[in-house]
């Protein structure tokens, strides 16, 4: 018989400790912290879920290209490493290094889009429409209906709505929409894949009107992987096969290295366009750095020029998505609802569901979240109604995986925990805003428990 288990497909030669806490000491951490888990110190943290973005373990191969760093400050062999790297996975002419996915973002609107304008995306991440927002443009959320149902299955769920791209297209005017974006995979839709079949579509429907297409690229590799596994045609492809295929249907992209470049910092903005690159390449200058660092240290380029690679190798891939599905599949089996299927980064718990004596405006997800902090030191992150205000469809808690750095006894403690709140669920009681900034509001937000008279019971 061939042997069925799938291992973490690495050893571990540096080990980090983490720091148990009771209950008690946890009840008291998130008081102070006003229940927001991101005010809360990570030594205070058991299993830090928070994010898959810049915690990723990284590979000897990359420490290696670490001392190959050089810091030149103009013309550092370390920027052609990753400009190679980068260009023979993502094919494009020209690439633009910033010190994070946000970096690119802010230079591609502020390039590319003008007050008045629309920006549709399959779904925005939190930071793509804050930017796309500062320039005055509308961030315009056109995912496909299924996505809206947390627990409907569907193989792309990431997939936009390509009538509702043509009929706004169509009703606003190819000139107020400078670009349209696609995230894959889309984050706050539940870390769920765009097929190829959908980006060729969305291309068809932007080229007809002349408009470029983005693709936010932050987990292009577990995009390339879901497409092996789920689209038919792709099986005997490589995942840098599809990648590239992926990438050639699009103009450009904008890219965090803290996901799928398997880096703890950095990112870039590529395009095809000369003209745009040279005004991307100006403000590139004005607040990131020289175009052959943009705010990275030359060891960072390195890392990353290794890490993208690394990203596409299939042992890792097939790892990746079976262990974040592991996690799915034994909390939905004992009734926790989840966004179905699993995503590639993360779990997302469908708090609406697993709290519905909690209404939306009591934050169920901010709820959930400080549970099984209180439950067992993990930390998750709300995805709803306090990251998105009224343009939440849905309040999700977000599970991410950090890349290479838990092991499937860190997960199965997860699991417990999980069940023990679901078990708990009917004591949880929703939360009131005491403070908020204008925008981003999640980072900084302060809660306290909302009245009793609003617990009703399950
Ligand atoms: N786009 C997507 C889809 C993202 O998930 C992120 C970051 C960004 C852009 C911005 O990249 O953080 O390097 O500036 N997502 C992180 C997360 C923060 O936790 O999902 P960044």
């Amino acid at each position: 018989m061939p042997i069925k288990t799938i291992i973490e497909p690495f050893r571990i030669k540096s080990i980090e400790p983490i720091r148990r806490t009771t209950h008690e000491e946890r009840q008291k951490l998130l008081e102070a912290a006003g229940y927001n888990l991101f005010l809360i110190a990570s030594k205070d943290i058991l299993i830090d879920l928070l994010t898959d973005s810049g915690t990723g373990a990284m590979s000897t191969e990359q420490w290696a290209a670490i001392m190959r760093g050089d810091e030149s400050y103009a013309g550092s062999p370390s920027f052609e490493r990753f400009r190679n790297s980068v260009q023979t996975i993502f094919g494009y002419r020209h690439v633009i290094p910033t010190h994070q996915g946000r970096a690119a973002e802010r230079i591609l609107f502020n390039v590319m889009c003008k007050k008045g304008d629309i920006v549709p995306n399959n779904t925005h991440f939190d930071t793509t429409r804050a930017n796309c927002e500062f320039v005055g443009a509308e961030a315009l959320d056109l995912p496909i209906p299924e996505a809206r149902e947390p627990q409907r299955h569907h193989p792309f769920k990431g997939n936009m709505d390509v009538v509702r791209l043509a009929e706004t297209i169509e009703h606003a005017g190819a000139k107020r929409i400078p670009l349209v974006m696609l995230t894959v995979t889309n984050n706050s839709g539940g870390g769920q894949p765009v097929s190829m079949e959908n980006i060729r579509a969305v291309k068809t429907i932007c080229q007809r009107h002349g408009i470029p297409l983005y693709i936010d690229a932050c987990r292009f590799a577990e995009n390339a992987y879901f497409i092996k596994l789920r689209e038919p045609g792709y099986a005997g492809k490589t995942p840098r096969e599809i990648a590239r295929e992926m990438f050639s249907l699009a103009d450009g992209c904008t890219m965090s290295a803290k996901k799928d470049g398997m880096a703890n910092i950095g990112g870039f903005l590529c395009t095809n366009d000369d003209i745009l690159a040279q005004q991307e390449k100006d403000l590139l200058i004005l607040t990131e750095g020289f175009p052959t660092y943009g705010g990275l240290a030359g060891r960072d380029l390195d890392a990353i020029a290794v890490g993208l690679n690394e990203a596409l190798e299939e042992d890792y891939l097939n790892y990746r998505i079976v262990s974040t599905a592991y996690l799915g599949n034994h909390i939905s089996k004992e009734g926790v609802p989840i966004v179905q299927p699993p995503g590639g980064h993360a779990i997302y718990l469908d708090a609406r569901a697993f709290l519905p004596h909690v209404p939306p405006a009591k934050f169920p997800g901010v709820a959930l979240a400080c549970a099984l902090y209180v439950e067992g030191g993990i930390r998750a992150v709300e995805i709803g109604t306090l990251m998105f205000g009224e343009h939440a469809t849905m309040d999700l808690v977000r599970l991410a995986i950090p890349r290479r750095v838990y092991t499937q006894s860190h997960i199965d403690y997860v699991i417990e925990v999980i069940l023990e709140v679901w078990q708990k669920r009917a004591q949880i009681r929703g939360l009131e805003l005491t403070h908020q900034a204008p925008f981003l509001r999640h980072f900084t937000a302060r809660f306290k428990p909302a009245e009793v008279e609003e617990v009703k019971e399950v």
